[in-house]
């Protein structure tokens, strides 16, 4: 495994074809890295699932570069889907869609849909172009980290959690830190209307906005929702340490709130956003340091309101709850 930081339209088109070739390419988002492959590719697909430790049968998301490639993974896309693309890409935003042909029960788990993301991020951006004029399609990416942990937002995250599990040809393109810092808000766009399954920077109010509807907020594991998806599953996003929302800490245990709380005496201040907004984008890395300190206990004090805060209130629930 290679990491690549000098971004150099050179060194993209390396890369674009590294992931022709059927190896994996880890990459930066604007929400999280994700661990990419050629979407076409049952091998390196199969080598995703390989590298995270991910059970068989959870589907991936698609990253393509623009709308002009969406009739080719997803069929019957209905008006209101459109109106989100417009929108909302390229950003933090996956819309699941009916599927055609080209989206195989590898990417999907075998369900009739699948996930499609364009990204906003630069380098994101230019490697699936890059990708798409070698000859690729899509390239299929579920964030670059161990089933169940926090998902990566620097390149050192993604070497921390998958170096052993790359092989020699892969390869890390180091793009900085993330500027969300949360997964993509997963909208099911194969009903009448559309719900939100994972909350994300494109916030259920920004939806509603657009589309001059209400909706729902569907992340339970209900199984009239007869969708697959590993975040959410209750137990996700979490560090070796455990995470508690209530109660306050001991000498000792790390703590996470808004820069306006003071840290409890004895505790070891992990993170102090100012804004909700800051407060995604330092989460997981706070996460990391609490298990790079070898703390036991991080003591949060969850955002309120909506927004981005329900974002960050589903990831806390999920690192939080009993495994
Ligand atoms: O921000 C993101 O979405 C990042 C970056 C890399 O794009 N990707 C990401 O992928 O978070 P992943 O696989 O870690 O999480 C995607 C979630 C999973 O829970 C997966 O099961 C669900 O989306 N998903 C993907 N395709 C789906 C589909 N067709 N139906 C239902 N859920 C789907
Ligand atoms: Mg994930």
């Amino acid at each position: 495994m290679s990491i690549i930081s000098n971004c150099t339209v050179s060194s993209i088109k390396d890369v674009a074809t590294t992931l022709i070739n059927g190896d994996l390419v880890a990459f930066p988002t604007e929400t999280v890295y994700g661990l990419g492959a050629d979407a076409t590719n049952d091998d390196a697909i199969a080598r995703i699932y390989k590298a995270k430790g991910r059970p068989e049968g959870h589907p991936l998301i698609v990253h393509i570069s623009s709308l002009g490639n969406l009739d080719k993974w997803a069929r019957d896309i209905p008006e209101y889907a459109v109106n989100l693309a417009r929108a909302f890409w390229p950003g933090p935003m996956t819309l699941i869609l009916p599927r055609t042909d080209l989206a195989k029960d590898f990417i999907t788990g075998g369900q009739d849909n699948v996930g499609i993301r364009i990204p906003s991020h630069t380098i994101a951006l230019a490697l699936l172009k890059e990708f798409e004029d070698q000859g690729g399609l899509g390239v299929a990416a579920p964030s670059a980290n161990r089933f169940g942990a926090v998902s990566p937002t620097t390149a050192t995250a993604v070497e921390i959690e998958l170096a052993d599990y790359l092989s020699e040809n892969d390869q890390i393109l180091d793009g900085g830190p993330c500027v969300v810092g949360v997964e993509s808000t997963i909208i099911n766009c194969t009903h009448s209307k559309p719900s939100i399954l994972r909350p994300g920077a494109v916030t259920k109010e920004m939806i509603e906005n657009t589309l001059g509807i209400t909706i729902e907020l569907n992340t339970s594991n209900s199984e009239s929702i007869q969708i697959k998806a590993a975040g959410l599953l209750e137990s996700h996003y979490a560090p070796s340490a455990k995470v508690f929302l209530t109660g306050s800490p001991n000498l000792g245990d790390g703590f996470i709130a808004l820069d306006s709380f003071t840290t409890p005496a004895g505790a070891v201040r992990i993170a102090a956003p100012k804004t909700n907004e800051e407060y995604a984008q330092v989460l997981y890395e706070a996460f990391r340091l609490a298990d790079i300190k070898g703390l036991r206990r991080v003591f949060v004090i969850p955002p309120t309101g909506g927004g981005i805060a329900v974002a960050i209130n589903d990831r806390l629930a999920k690192s939080a709850f009993e495994k």
